[in-house]
């Protein structure tokens, strides 16, 4: 079995819900629930042996231990953070707990269980830590896409957490020889996204009328992947990266924010029987500036490619096209998240009992 963290995530539910589409190796859950967890994003998965869920901290060192011990896990997937650049400007503390305290934690309760396992379980075990691309900082508009060996320059607290967390599982690898596995991943999009980010947060903006934020001129690019083709991309590192090593993962589509938005009101136009006579673009709105905005991010995927056989398998026109029309049959869930009603459905449905363990630090 593989132990995720962060599983109630955006990429955490899509991750469980695929992997046990492909597999019946179960999977342990181990998520906090903060604001970005949401457990109905796994309730199709209510009563199904291959999956536990439990509640709890990835910095909860005893939990973590007690975890290991109990399923010897061949792999963890760490996908636990706090992931949002705006709410790292203004209350960076979390980020710093959880991307770097957290992970060290975490780190270091698989190292001592790891320590203890036999060959071969030892040899085949691996820690799988997922980044991002923002750990490198800002590209020049005609600058080279990122490799993996490009400098570390990140801009905002939360890129520099992460770029933290990204130096300590190195440093378990080079130190105690932890098979670790690093990957460094663009902007992703698609199904259960908290709509804080981008792309759900002008679509669910847009059904109910109100404006479109978009930071400064709206000319900055990111380089966008759906998230099924990072799930997949996930899967074959962990099953033949190569410890030690780092991979980028990329969709090799960039574009300006100002064209996603422009891409969005066009689907949803498409979609959507409306009584409204202004267009969707109308809505858009010229905001202040992010403050430290990186202006480009690009990512070079070839090493995957070249290596573990890896492209993704859509393309961003038939992405964003499943995306919009996902967000426009799940309107419910966009409401639920937005009255908080998501947390809610949390304590009616899931009592402490339900909990293996509900101690949360
Ligand atoms: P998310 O914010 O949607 O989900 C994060 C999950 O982690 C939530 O379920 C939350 O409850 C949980 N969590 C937070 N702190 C925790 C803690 N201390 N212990 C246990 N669980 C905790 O994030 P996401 O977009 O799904 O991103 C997942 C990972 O992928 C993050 O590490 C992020 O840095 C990385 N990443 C994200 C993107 C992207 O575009 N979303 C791109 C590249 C890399
Ligand atoms: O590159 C990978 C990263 O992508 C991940 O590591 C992060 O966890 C993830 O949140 C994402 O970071 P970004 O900052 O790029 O994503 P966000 O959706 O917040 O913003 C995307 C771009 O859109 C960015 O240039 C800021 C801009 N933006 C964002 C919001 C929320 C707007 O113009 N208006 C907005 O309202």
């Amino acid at each position: 079995m593989i132990l995720v963290t962060g599983g109630a995530g955006f990429i955490g539910s899509n991750f469980i819900l695929d992997w046990l589409a492909q597999s019946d190796e179960t999977v342990i859950n181990l998520d906090k629930l903060t604001y970005a967890g949401n457990l109905q994003n796994l309730v199709s998965l209510s009563g199904d042996s291959r999956y536990h869920f439990v509640r709890g901290d990835i910095g909860n060192q005893e939990l973590v231990s007690g975890l290991l011990a109990q399923y010897q896990p061949r792999a963890v997937v760490n996908l636990a953070a706090e992931s949002h650049v705006d709410r790292s400007i203004h209350g960076p503390e979390a980020f710093i707990q959880t991307n770097i305290v957290g992970t060290f934690r975490l780190l270091d309760a698989v190292r001592v269980y790891w320590l203890a396992l036999d060959e071969p379980a030892k040899s085949n075990f691996r820690f799988l830590h997922v980044s991002t691309d923002e750990v490198f900082g800002s590209l020049e508009a005609d600058a080279p896409a990122f490799t993996e060996t490009h400098r570390y320059q990140p801009s905002s607290p939360y890129s520099a957490s992460k770029a933290s967390s990204d130096h300590l599982v190195n440093a378990y690898y080079k130190t105690h020889g932890l098979p670790t596995l690093v990957t460094s991943c663009s902007n992703n999009y698609g199904p259960y996204q908290f709509p804080e980010k981008l792309i759900p947060l002008m679509i669910a903006n847009a059904l109910s009328g109100k404006p479109l934020p978009v930071y400064g001129d709206g000319r900055q690019i990111r380089d966008w992947l759906y998230v099924l083709d990072h799930c997949s991309a996930l899967r074959r590192v962990l099953e033949a990266g190569k410890p030690g090593e780092a991979y980028n993962i990329g969709g090799w589509n960039e574009k300006p924010n100002i064209d996603i938005v422009h891409t969005i009101c066009t689907l949803l136009q498409e979609s959507v029987e409306t009584s409204r006579s202004a267009d969707y673009r109308s809505l858009i709105t010229y905001v202040t500036d992010r403050p430290g905005h990186d202006t480009r991010y690009a990512i070079d995927a070839q090493k995957i490619e070249r290596e573990l056989n890896w492209k993704p398998g859509e393309t961003f026109e038939s992405g964003i096209r499943k995306t919009v029309q996902w967000y426009l049959d799940n309107q419910g869930w966009i409401a639920n998240v937005q009255t908080g009603d998501y947390r809610l459905w949390i304590e009616k449905n899931y009592t402490r009992s339900v909990y293996e363990n509900t101690a949360v630090r």
